[in-house]
């Protein structure tokens, strides 16, 4: 058989099933690697509008399966989340991550309360109806007041979803936040191997404890993110199916992929990028093997491409997370080197990301964008 008719074996196996045997999955991910790479063939159009959106054949089965899943759960429609960098302040010192504690280069910074709700008001006018409260671990927010920036949020904004990306805390922080008002909580894993995990991070975190908060909050009743850095040093390919069935076993509500990308003042600062192909297989097949999942096309992936997020939404992808921080501190907030979108404002970044949704053949909806089939009646 050749390897496009085995490639669309393998992708109806993985639409139908939504799972496929360890040997299929590095044989499809071999397929998409050997093709990329050695045919330099990225000749297939997927849609007029952008020129660089070629792929090789394969890449096309698999993007046009993912799409059509896709479009089955959410129409055309892509999601927009409103992203408020809060602080920068971080008590981790994850090696990846460029506002780890010992970066003492990194500019700190702190938004007031004030500040928060600015962001959110500007957000709602330009038509955002999901906040996502963002920053490090960083202390000065202690639950009280977390839970008084939630309740304004929640008191302003009826019809608004809240999310909280502010990392591993107790599970009675998890409950008083959620009481407060939140509604979905962004968590990634970073990656399931403990051996991997431990490379990545500094030795005061666990896979055990990460995967504790994801348990503890999706009990507690949050729409739940997890995901991965494709790419970051040390990662193999069998942690990347370590990393799909833990997902598939915990089953989340959103996944967020990304590039890794080098930051200069951390111990990572010489490895090499995550690539953009990698990327997009990954959220094909995951797109693929969850297929009701929250997906976005990450500001990463655009970083390490000009059209990285309009590919990713034809790779599967159906959400994007403009940046709505104030412009001052929006150089502040940097994971990794050459982040886009730190020059402008929050308004010209909604026209700008609406373009390139359009561009990709899809429609920018100013919902909350709830996950497909979660029951949010109780909140
Ligand atoms: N490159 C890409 N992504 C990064 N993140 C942190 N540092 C980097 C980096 N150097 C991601 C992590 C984290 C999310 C907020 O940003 O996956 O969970």
């Amino acid at each position: 058989m050749n390897r496009i008719e085995r490639t669309k074996e393998l992708v109806g196996i993985l639409e139908r099933e939504h799972t496929l045997s360890d040997d299929a999955f590095y044989e499809l991910l071999d397929i998409l690697e050997e093709t990329g790479e050695s045919g330099a063939v990225r000749s297939v159009q997927i849609r007029g509008a952008i020129p660089a959106a070629v792929c090789t054949p394969e890449e096309a089965v698999l993007y046009a399966a993912a799409r059509k899943v896709r479009e089955q759960y959410y129409g055309k429609d892509v999601y927009l989340r409103g992203l408020i960098e809060f602080t920068n302040y971080c008590r981790n010192d994850c090696r990846y991550c460029g506002i780890r504690r010992s970066n003492g280069k990194a500019e700190r910074y702190r938004l007031s309360d004030e500040q928060i709700l600015r962001c959110c008001e500007q957000g709602y006018a330009l038509g955002f109806r999901t906040f996502v409260l963002q920053g490090g671990e960083d202390m000065y927010y202690t639950d009280e007041r977390i839970c008084g920036i939630v309740r304004a949020i929640r008191e302003k904004y009826p019809d608004c979803a809240i999310t909280l990306s502010i990392g591993e805390k107790s599970r009675e922080s998890y409950l008083a936040y959620k009481e407060a008002g939140a509604d979905r909580y962004l968590l990634r894993q970073e990656t399931s191997n403990p051996d991997h995990y431990r490379y990545l991070h500094p030795a005061e975190l666990s896979i055990e404890n990460r995967k504790r908060c994801l348990q503890d909050l999706k009990e507690i009743g949050y729409q739940v993110g997890c995901g991965i850095m494709v790419g970051s040093p040390g990662q193999t390919r069998e942690h990347i199916l370590q990393d799909l069935r833990y997902m598939q076993d915990f089953g989340p509500q959103m996944i967020g992929i990304g590039p890794f990308i080098p930051h200069k003042d951390t111990p990572f600062a010489d490895e090499k990028p995550g690539s953009l192909y990698d990327t997009l297989h990954l959220l094909a097949i995951i797109r693929l093997m969850l297929p009701g999942v929250l997906l976005p096309a990450t500001t990463a992936l655009g970083t390490i491409h000009p059209a990285g997020r309009e590919l990713g939404l034809l790779a599967g992808a159906n959400v994007i997370m403009p940046n709505i921080s104030p412009g001052d501190v929006r150089g502040k907030y940097l994971l990794y080197d050459g982040k886009i979108c730190t020059d402008d404002e929050a308004a010209a970044c909604g026209r700008c990301i609406d373009l390139r949704i359009r561009k990709a053949g899809y429609i920018t909806a100013m919902s909350r964008g709830d996950c497909a089939g979660f029951d949010t009646a109780h909140e």
